[in-house]
């Protein structure tokens, strides 16, 4: 397989761009895969060589490449324009769309990436409660903001600043690091901290160290002490909405927030992020209220387009099918594994997936960090040396879309099986 074009491009973008890339999770060693176009459930690179894709953008081509009613959709809105500075009705359908899903989001802005709505979600929680400290989870991702950059994950974990420079001790002393799954860590945070907790940021279930789903009960024991304390609720639903349950995983789990963050599924693969939340919060955003939040390109009609033929083909034909396929990848993955005698866990949830290679469930951001990364890249060389696209790090998520067939599937499932064998 030649990767020639890749390799040369690379070599140009390495001295305009930091890392070669416009995002660090892209920066891969020897050099990344330059993508020219993708088609349902694969994507293709400079060279011609076609892989099956389980990265999906990070998330949120939950349609795979190219989907048609998607494509329609943009290509008629590219002739009406593509920005007005000015609100249009797609702003509202999709609005509607959303809280008719989502129904503790009762009013909400959208925004253009989900680094911007967990921004102003955190600076509209400490508006609304006039507290300044929040409380983020180890390993959680929320964006690539200055009061998230503490203890995060994804990418930040993977090149090693999952507390970036820049970040002033003034603003990281607000935000209190605790682990995920452990009521006891989170009790401690807000007894040393009575009064002064603004908000709890959390992915329900987390992503960006791989997936990592709740224990039973631990987002209701976190709703219950945000409300004991007066503090919000925040789920960072960006990777879990509409990929977990149309309604989010506060749906999946029965746990209402007091405002939840969107993104990803949500833009159809084009930009776009989302807050919203409890009437009486939301009504503190400007121009009702003081807290300021506003974007040029905010609710653009392009996102909102991708964004409400994607919920469209998702309402006609639900997520059964993928959750289906995810519980299948991830049985089928973990008797491979186990007939093999490797030390490897499989988790995910719905249509996410990762292999770690520890024994034991992961249950946080530490047990992610104590598995064998090298083990993983090399998986993850071999994978894609035969067709197969992983994340670039065990400490993000595998996806599947609706164009991932039962025989593209069962093909990953042979190519893991014999790249797993002989791993060194
Ligand atoms: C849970 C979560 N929150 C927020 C973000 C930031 O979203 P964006 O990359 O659109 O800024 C991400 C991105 O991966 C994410 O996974």
């Amino acid at each position: 397989m030649s990767t020639e074009r890749s390799s040369a491009l690379y070599q140009r973008a390495v001295h305009l761009m930091p890392g070669g890339v416009s995002s660090p999770v892209r920066a891969v060693k020897p050099y990344p895969l330059y993508m020219k176009r993708g088609e349902g459930s694969h994507i293709f690179d400079e060279d011609g060589n076609g892989y099956l894709d389980m990265v999906l953008g990070f998330g949120p081509l939950i349609l795979g490449h190219s989907h048609p009613d998607v494509v329609r959709a943009l290509q008629e809105q590219l002739l009406q324009g593509t920005l007005f500075g000015a609100p249009c009705e797609k702003e509202v359908l999709l609005a509607e769309k959303v809280r008719s899903h989502v129904p503790s989001m009762e009013m909400l802005r959208f925004v253009n990436s989900g680094t911007e709505a967990t921004m102003h979600a955190v600076r509209l929680a400490r508006g609304y409660t006039g507290r300044r400290k929040i409380i983020k989870v180890d390993g959680g991702f929320h964006g690539a903001h200055d009061s998230v950059l503490v203890r995060s994950g994804s990418g930040a974990l993977t090149h090693g600043s999952p507390d970036s420079l820049g970040v002033t001790q003034e603003v990281a002393r607000n935000t209190l690091g605790v682990n995920f799954n452990d009521m006891y860590s989170m009790r401690n945070a807000f007894r040393a901290n009575k009064g002064d907790i603004a908000a709890v940021i959390i992915e329900p279930m987390l992503g960006n160290v791989g997936p990592v789903p709740p224990l039973p009960g631990y987002l209701q024991e976190v709703r219950e002490l945000t409300e004991r304390h007066a503090s919000l609720l925040i789920f960072d639903e960006v990777i879990t909405g509409f990929r977990l349950h149309m309604g989010g995983a506060q749906a999946l789990f029965g746990v209402r927030p007091d405002i939840t963050v969107l993104g990803k599924v949500l833009g159809g693969g084009m930009p776009i992020g989302a807050f919203g939340g409890r009437k009486d919060i939301m009504s503190m955003v400007s121009p009702l209220g003081r807290v300021y939040q506003a974007g040029t390109f905010s609710g653009n009609p392009m996102s909102l387009t991708a964004g409400l033929a994607t919920l469209g083909v998702l309402e006609r034909e639900g997520l059964e099918g993928l959750d289906s396929n995810g519980e299948y990848v991830r049985e089928r993955l973990t008797a491979i594994i186990s007939e093999m005698g490797m030390e490897a866990v499989v988790q995910g949830l719905g249509s996410t997936f990762q292999l770690f290679f520890r024994s034991g469930e992961v249950k946080d951001s530490a047990d992610a960090l104590a598995s064998d990364r090298g083990r993983y890249m090399e998986l993850y060389r071999r994978m894609l040396a035969d067709g197969h696209c992983l994340p670039p790090s065990p400490y993000e998520t595998c996806f599947l879309s609706t164009a991932h067939s039962r025989p593209d599937i069962d093909g990953v499932l042979d190519a893991f099986r014999h790249n797993l064998e002989g791993l060194p």
